[in-house]
């Protein structure tokens, strides 16, 4: 990946959502990459103690204020008191079947928290924007792999805010000087090679890392398996799994790029993934390899929503943004397992 300039023009970063599984391994990321981050977060999906982590690995610090992205006067003075350069936005509710069952939670949450963002960034003239959106907003895709230009068709309440903010954003960089890198993430998996950070989803995992590695810890019986009966190698559900550490250096990548982009007005879209599918069975074998432990699974009826098979075309990614996914599913794997084992319990047993 391409070195820094020497003169840039980003040094301080907003990051909301930064305490999550994603945003605390962006930090990592930016952190060691030499950039003063701010992070906001509510807490309501995630613990400070992965901040506290994050300074551990990177030994260095980073401010963080505990607030609501949708409590304007509050993210107002954080907007007063700090010289934001960029901001990476990762903020908002992500459970898809949660969002079926409380869609305006969802639309309240999400989109409003984004209007906040969008109006004081522009009153405070920051006009760099990272976005933190999903493979979701593709829908079920005809053909595979995924590109860029494919249709968008979100399918539940969740994906369908990826795909208005997307919009937004769109609508904003047409006519302001909001220059914008739209991440579409396929499916984020293990964690840093430390152990101290991960995936510590609230009560019953509704991804399959998380879960797997509850049932390889002892901590869950079996896996139920979503249907065999797709149109895939083995007729279970095919994903383009990316390692979280991957992912977090994409960011990365997109502030370079922007950094070095002389318009105004950008919004570019990237998907984020490896480009190459995996099976749910194929994970379960891979974790039972990883761990060395019996991962018990049962076959069970199709999610409602879910869809057969996707994964990424990332040419784009790897031309413009000089990025590219390095970690196998193997290391995915591992690296899960390792967090899995140091914190059985999360981050609560801190
Ligand atoms: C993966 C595969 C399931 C659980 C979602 C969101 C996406 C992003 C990632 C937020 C599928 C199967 C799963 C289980 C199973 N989220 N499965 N048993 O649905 O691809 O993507 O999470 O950004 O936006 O859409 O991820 O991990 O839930 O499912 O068989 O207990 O595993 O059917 O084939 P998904 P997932």
């Amino acid at each position: 990946m391409r070195q820094w300039p020497r003169r840039r023009r980003i040094n301080c970063i907003l990051v909301t959502g930064g305490a999550g599984y994603i945003g605390s391994h962006i930090c990592v990321e930016l952190l060691e990459a030499g950039f003063q981050l701010i992070v906001l977060d509510n807490l309501s999906n995630s613990s400070q103690q992965s901040l506290k982590r994050v300074e551990v690995i990177t030994d260095k610090e980073l401010t963080f204020y505990q607030m609501d992205l949708t409590d304007k006067v509050a993210v107002t003075s954080v907007f007063e008191s700090h010289s934001i350069d960029a901001v990476i936005h990762l903020a908002g509710l992500k459970a898809v079947s949660e969002s079926c069952e409380l869609p305006l939670k969802y639309y309240q949450n999400n989109i409003n928290s984004t209007l906040v963002l969008l109006e004081l960034m522009a009153q405070f003239s920051v006009n760099k924007l990272v976005f933190s959106s999903s493979a979701t907003v593709y829908g079920e895709p005809e053909k595979m792999p995924v590109d860029e230009t494919f249709p968008l068709a979100a399918t539940n309440p969740y994906g369908r805010t990826k795909l208005m903010i997307e919009d937004i954003i769109r609508d904003v960089c047409q006519v302001t000087a909001l220059n914008t890198v739209l991440l579409r993430y396929f499916n984020p998996a293990g964690a840093h090679k430390s152990g101290l950070i991960g995936e510590d989803p609230n009560g019953i995992p509704n991804n399959l890392l998380p879960y797997v590695a509850q049932v390889a810890v002892g901590k869950r019986e079996k896996v139920s398996v979503f249907g065999d009966d797709y149109p895939t190698k083995d007729g279970t559900g095919v994903r383009d799994y990316i390692h979280v550490v991957d992912l977090a250096k994409g960011h990365l990548q997109a502030l370079q790029a922007m950094d070095e982009d002389r318009e105004i007005g950008q919004c570019k879209v990237f998907n984020l993934g490896t480009g190459q599918g995996y099976s749910v069975l194929d994970v379960i074998k891979g974790f039972e390899k990883a761990s060395g432990q019996k991962v018990d699974y049962q076959l069970t009826a199709r999610r409602s929503g879910d869809i057969a098979e996707c994964y990424a075309n990332v040419s784009l990614a790897n031309e413009k943004l000089h990025w590219h996914a390095e970690k196998s599913l193997d290391e995915m794997l591992e690296d899960a397992w390792r967090w899995q084992t140091m914190n059985p319990e999360g981050y609560s047993n801190d």
